[in-house]
């Protein structure tokens, strides 16, 4: 992949459209600062300017939580993971802890529990009598909390033992090789937040070495089929991407797994999200999920008008939303990849 970085900002390249080049010395490659991309990429000073205008919803941590949390309201988001729980899961957790009396599970940006929650009850439901220890790395003080709380208003939870790790992955993993301990496990998960890692194939690389034989690591993120993979391919480049959030679907994630030579299996995970408030001026849900749609904070007041219009415009197509009873259903369809160990 190449990015430009200017100033804090990492853009990422897409093919070349136009020869009308931006030659500022402040835009390097990140990969290479001869990069044939660099001589001939498709933005203008203006589109420059205007990402860096543009701040990314992750510089603002309760806006953010505010806005994913209205995304959770309006779409399927969960009931179609919980699905996949029901359908899929006792399946593929069938080998991973035979004859053994503790099974260890690691929630890699565990959010606030909701869903860990309900894989922890499939594995005890697949492994009566055994002991559970679920390690859950979440580097959000606020995400710990209301997780705590769910665990603490949850019965049934007696044979599961809950550790938090108030870090990021990179964190964790830094932890673990400074200490040598590299503790194994039996089930790893990483949902949707793959997006927020600096270096995907490597943290996937390092959070697989940490697989016991017969254990699982699950991947769940947009799929490249949905609506975002394409409004992120599109609009990527004009958005204000930075250190803290890459636009990545599965189809990326296929094909780092098919790189490092890493046995899989993909779902296809259906969903979508009622998005039918972007389209009323001044609807304050609708500018929040406008917000989560984009990654940009403030993305109505902030973003230019030509823009702000072509992206709306947009999501009415039938590309990105299907439209029914009268509303716009935007696809948020979901991948969950399973590794093998
Ligand atoms: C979109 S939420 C998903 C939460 C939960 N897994 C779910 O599906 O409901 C992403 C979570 O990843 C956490 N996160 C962000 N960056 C992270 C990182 N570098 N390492 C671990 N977790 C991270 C966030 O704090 C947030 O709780």
């Amino acid at each position: 992949m190449h990015f430009l970085n200017l100033g804090s900002h990492r853009l990422k390249l897409a093919l070349p459209q136009s020869r009308d080049i931006y030659t500022d010395s402040s835009i390097i490659c990140s990969n290479n600062t001869a990069c044939s991309f660099c001589d001939s990429h498709p933005y203008t000073k203006g589109d420059l300017e205007s990402a860096m205008a543009m701040r990314s919803l992750l510089s603002d941590h309760s806006h953010y939580v505010e806005s994913f949390r209205l995304f959770l309201e309006n779409s399927t988001e969960h009931q179609c993971m919980l699905e996949f729980i029901q359908k899929n899961l006792p399946d593929i957790i069938s080998s991973i802890g035979n004859g053994k009396s503790t099974i260890n599970v690691l929630s890699v940006g565990g959010g606030s529990g909701e869903i860990d929650l309900q894989i922890l009850a499939k594995v005890q439901a697949k492994y009566p009598g055994a002991v559970i220890h679920n390690d859950v790395i979440e580097p959000s003080a606020e995400q710990i909390m209301h997780y705590q709380e769910r665990v603490a208003k949850t019965s049934s939870l007696e044979n599961i033992k809950f550790t938090w790790h108030k870090e990021t992955s990179l964190e964790y993993e830094g932890r673990m090789k400074a200490s040598k301990e590299m503790k194994k496990w039996n089930f790893i998960h990483m949902i949707q937040m793959l997006y927020y890692v600096k270096d995907i194939p490597a943290t996937i690389k390092f959070f697989h070495s940490l697989l016991e034989p017969g254990a699982k690591l699950l991947i769940i993120l947009v799929s490249g089929t949905s609506g975002w993979a394409k409004l992120w391919k599109k609009y990527g480049p004009h958005l204000p991407l930075n250190d803290l959030c890459l636009y990545v679907s599965s189809a990326d994630i296929q094909e780092i797994l098919h790189e490092a030579g890493l046995r899989y299996k993909s779902y296809e995970l259906p969903s979508h999200m009622d998005i039918t408030d972007c389209f009323t001026e001044g609807n304050k849900n609708g500018e929040l999920l406008l917000d989560f749609l984009t990654e940009t904070c403030n993305f109505s007041k902030t973003a230019p008008l030509d823009l702000k219009n072509e992206i709306v415009e947009d999501l009415k197509k039938p590309e990105y939303s299907e439209k029914k009873s009268g509303k716009y259903l935007f696809n948020n369809n979901l991948s969950a990849i399973v590794i093998e160990s």
